[in-house]
């Protein structure tokens, strides 16, 4: 059985006093929930204070990127190591990376292999845009983005990962994927993917969530699924009830 996450990714929203009082409204109302896993990625600027705030608490902290040298003359750049003191978890290859700051499979490849060796876990991003859907080639995209982000992982690399399938269009769109659509995708190129490069027992243990477009009113269907483990939720995490109205629907 795997265990339910729940991610929420804040994407460029939330001073840090701003992140204070969603993170405020969200403790008391996912504590109870113990069935289910929640992950938060606020902005960079606000990690070090939410790090304290969730500490002791059932919230774990995610970053939304990372760059794969440990240090350097990188301006702008945050490493591995400097995350791995406050989060445990990194959103790798998220497609807005992709789309806006040229990250490509093999950048998103070298920033997973430095993640896992910090001892970060990568949540993995992979999906293909409107334009790829519609030509069919959605299997081949998401077969190719995975292969490449995962190209030297070893097993206990990839056991300590999660996988986001977010297709593009579905993204902050409201258009979400079918909750049948997006199961489909996930096993076929995916957790059987996964289980052709490892093996079918590790495939079956990492946890797969869908992105794009979650909110209160959809998500259960997606959670209904047997592949879908979960949401990497935009839009709907940067509101306390949205949030955890998800949340409860994961039990
Ligand atoms: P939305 O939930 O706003 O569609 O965003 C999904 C997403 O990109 C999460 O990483």
């Amino acid at each position: 059985m795997r265990k339910a996450c729940v991610a929420g990714n804040w994407k460029m929203h939330k001073t840090v006093t701003e992140a204070e009082t969603l993170v405020q409204e969200l403790l008391p109302g996912l504590e109870g929930i113990s069935a289910v896993d929640n992950v938060i990625c606020p902005p960079f600027t606000a990690l070090d204070r939410i790090a304290g705030m969730v500490r002791g608490s059932k919230i774990e902290l995610g970053a939304q990127n990372v760059f794969w040298e440990e240090q350097g003359a990188y301006t702008g750049e945050i490493s591995p190591p400097m995350l791995a003191e406050l989060v445990k978890h990194v959103i790798i290859g998220h497609s807005e990376r992709r789309a806006y700051f040229q990250e490509s499979d093999q950048t998103v490849n070298k920033k997973v292999q430095a993640a896992l060796t910090a001892g970060l876990r990568p949540i993995l991003c992979v999906g293909e845009t409107l334009e790829e859907y519609e030509a069919g080639k959605t299997g081949q995209v998401v077969r190719r983005q995975l292969l490449a982000a995962l190209d030297g992982v070893s097993e206990e690399g990839i056991s300590t990962m999660m996988i986001a399938y977010e297709p593009v269009w579905a993204i902050g769109t409201g258009k979400a994927a079918t909750p049948e659509g997006a199961n489909r995708v996930i096993r076929d190129y995916i957790r059987d993917e996964l289980a052709g490069l490892f093996s079918r027992k590790v495939a079956d243990r990492i946890r797969i969530l869908y992105g794009g477009s979650v909110k209160p009113v959809n998500a259960r269907e997606f959670f209904e699924q047997p592949d879908i483990d979960g949401a990497l939720v935009g839009g709907a995490s940067l509101k306390a009830d949205d949030f955890i109205q998800i949340t409860q629907a994961a039990i």
